[in-house]
């Protein structure tokens, strides 16, 4: 299901668009990756699942200009994407690779970076080990992921539209600002969390059904000839309340203090 949904970028950025656009915070969510990062100066930074790359396409002008920035993704078409974006930049490069196996010499980068990615990944485990191999022992792991209830507002109203669909969106289960710094723990001796603030109020009905559908779980629950049905359901909300709200719960690890992992 991973394979198919990322396969090209199309359902990452349908949801990217719904926080784009009807967020209530006066941060952006690149700017708050940006603000945790460390400054870049003559570092070497591994992103890991790094999708479209709009955290450092949205940043680009305020990396250093020695700075050496490697995406990767599992995805071809993700990196098509991410290429695109920024053509011509001779900071960046471009790698398909498995996160869970690194092509990178131990302790070669300053910064890695697995902002939620790390719930995909089959074996989170050899992930972290694997970052935490590549790191050098001053280097810094940045995790971004959602809490256990993230846009749960919206699954319960998706549950009242089809009632098939119910409990939680589980797709950041396995590794949750919840349960992520045990794990980081296991190989990172100091492990951070940073709460971003804001919500969504959504008043554009359309913009909520493309985002459900971009969902793995709506796509095998919810018939897709019910998008015009969820639309009426969404907007008679919207004409009610003058909008909906949907809280979210979202952050990130910084994790440092690399311990010592073997090459797999
Ligand atoms: C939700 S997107 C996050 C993209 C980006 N990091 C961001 O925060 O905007 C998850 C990305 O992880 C990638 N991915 C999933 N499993 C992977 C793996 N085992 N190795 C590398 N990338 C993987 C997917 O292809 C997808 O681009």
């Amino acid at each position: 299901m991973r394979t198919v949904q990322y396969r090209s970028a199309e359902n990452l950025n349908d949801r990217i668009q719904l926080h784009k656009r009807f967020t209530t915070s006066n941060q952006g969510w690149e700017d708050f990756v940006f603000s945790h990062l460390p400054q870049l100066n003559g570092k070497r930074l591994l992103a890991l699942g790094c999708g479209n790359a709009i955290q450092w396409r949205v940043n680009r002008q305020r990396f250093a200009a020695d700075a050496e920035i490697i995406l990767t993704d599992l995805s071809e078409g993700m990196l098509q994407e991410a290429r695109a974006g920024l053509v011509g930049d001779v900071r960046f490069t471009f790698r398909c690779m498995d996160a869970t196996r690194l092509d990178f010499e131990d302790a070669s980068f300053d910064v890695v970076t697995a902002n939620h990615m790390l719930y995909h990944v089959p074996d989170i485990a050899s992930t972290l080990a694997e970052s935490a191999r590549v790191l050098k022992s001053d280097g810094v792991m940045m995790t971004a992921t959602n809490g256990a209830n993230h846009m749960a507002d919206l699954d319960g109203l998706l549950a009242e539209f089809w009632h098939a669909f119910e409990g939680t969106n589980t797709m950041s289960e396995r590794f949750n600002l919840q349960n992520g710094a045990k794990q980081l723990h296991e190989w990172f001796s100091a492990v951070e969390k940073r709460l971003y603030s804001g919500d969504l109020w959504v008043t554009e009905a359309q913009a909520l059904v493309d985002y459900a559908f971009s969902m793995p779980r709506v796509q095998q629950l919810i018939p897709s000839e019910q998008k015009e049905a969820m639309h009426v359901f969404f907007q008679a909300r919207i004409d009610r309340l003058g909008g909906i709200q949907i809280r979210k719960e979202t952050g990130l690890f910084l994790a440092s203090q690399p311990k010592k992992a073997q090459r797999k």
